[in-house]
């Protein structure tokens, strides 16, 4: 909290794109950090971590499953604050019930019970989803923090993901009731879609869909026909930012941009003309109005965005070669576009990250949100 000293905080998720970048800050600022995963010895899944500056000394490793009770207990116990990031994102699960949404709410009910047992923590920050907020059948201009998810038309169109809108928004529905309860100091963040520079080794889910135009993702196209955007690290300062302020309270929208299809590819195609964009897509109107997800709340509690929307595909584009996850021009030398396997989707390797960059199809995500 604000005037205290850097206390010991966990983050569930922690080796994921969200989450090893807030760890990453976290230590930056002197925190003592508890990091969960679920695998531990996965050197794989955990060196961008214990790689990280003060990684020695205020780091720990913890195992925790969003599917077993109790889990998080001892990472928890002793905490000062906890940020629960973790999610299962297996969208094309067959049994969503029992590997999506029911490890969702019962994994922050978990967290909650972990937090009243600890009697330490002075609050938990929850990292939710613009999936809680517009998954309506009409788009509306702006949503702001009193918005929800209609689950009647998710479950009526289950559309692609549907499962994770579901999850998000039933499980920070029980976790306002549980926290309140309970008595635990709860807010939720709701990001958009995430977009920037990143640790983790593999390709971020939410980049399949960011860079989707380059890489020809065409069914991840309708996500961002009408979408909005934030950038990693100003999405991770706004949880130190809400975490540290005693006023936070409630829900906060962090998002800094709202942009169409069509700007997106019109910026691609100014910035990185090595880059085949289609200046056709089929199916998606010429016309299309912006819908905006307001952030005047967290901008109100005086947190300032820092990054422009170039910012966050530059970020994301230079991570992305560096790694190895995308090639430099999609161009050939007669000027034809080279063909590009698309990263597998969110969805089917979220829970395998060592799998990184492998073709695969996927369904569109109607009203799609990540
Ligand atoms: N990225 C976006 O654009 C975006 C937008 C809105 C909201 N969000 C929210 O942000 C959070 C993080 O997303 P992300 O983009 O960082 O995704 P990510 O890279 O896939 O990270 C999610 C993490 O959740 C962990 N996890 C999955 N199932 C679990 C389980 N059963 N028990 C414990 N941990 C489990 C995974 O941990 P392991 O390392 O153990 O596999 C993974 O590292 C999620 O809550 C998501 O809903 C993301």
């Amino acid at each position: 909290m604000k005037g205290d000293a850097p206390a010991t905080v966990c983050v569930t998720g922690a080796a994921g794109f969200i989450g090893s970048w807030l760890v990453m800050r976290l230590l930056e600022r002197g925190y003592t950090v508890r990091a969960t995963v679920r695998d531990p010895g996965n050197m794989k899944k955990v060196k961008h971590l214990l790689d990280l500056p003060k990684a020695d000394t205020n780091l720990t490793l913890w195992k925790a499953d969003l599917t077993e009770e109790g889990s998080f207990d001892e990472a928890i116990e002793g905490c000062h604050g906890v940020f629960h990031v973790a999610t299962p994102m297996d969208f094309e699960s067959q049994d969503p019930e029992n590997e999506v949404i029911k490890p969702t709410i019962e994994g922050v009910l978990g967290i909650i019970r972990s937090c009243a047992k600890a009697k330490t923590v002075k609050r938990l920050v929850f990292t939710s989803s613009a999936g809680t907020v517009n998954v309506q059948e009409h788009q509306r201009p702006v949503y702001d923090e009193n918005d929800w998810s209609d689950l009647d038309f998710i479950y009526s169109k289950k559309m692609t993901a549907w499962m994770y809108f579901v999850s998000k928004t039933l499980a920070e529905k029980a976790a306002w009731e549980a926290a309140k309860e309970n008595n635990i100091d709860f807010i939720s963040i709701i990001p958009t879609l995430v977009v920037g520079p990143f640790i983790m080794p593999s390709f971020p889910p939410s980049l399949i869909t960011a860079l989707s135009l380059i890489t020809g993702n065409e069914p991840h196209y309708s996500i961002i026909k009408q979408g909005q955007f934030v950038h990693l690290d100003d999405l991770c300062e706004s949880h130190i930012y809400l975490y540290e302020d005693p006023k936070a309270e409630g829900r906060y929208i962090c998002s800094s941009h709202d942009a169409t299809i069509h700007d997106l590819g019109k910026m691609i195609r100014e910035k990185w003309p090595e880059y085949d964009i289609p200046t056709e897509l089929k199916g998606i109107e010429k016309d299309l109005p912006l819908v905006c997800f307001s952030s005047k709340k967290l901008r109100e509690m005086g947190f300032q965005f820092k990054y422009s929307l170039e910012d966050m595909f530059r970020g994301a584009i230079e991570t992305c070669r560096e790694k190895g996850l995308l090639p430099y021009s999609t161009r050939k030398h007669d000027g034809s576009k080279e063909k590009v396997l698309p990263p597998c989707s969110t969805e089917a390797h979220a829970n395998d990250h060592e799998k990184g960059s492998v073709p695969c199809p996927v369904e569109s995500h109607a009203n799609g949100k990540v």
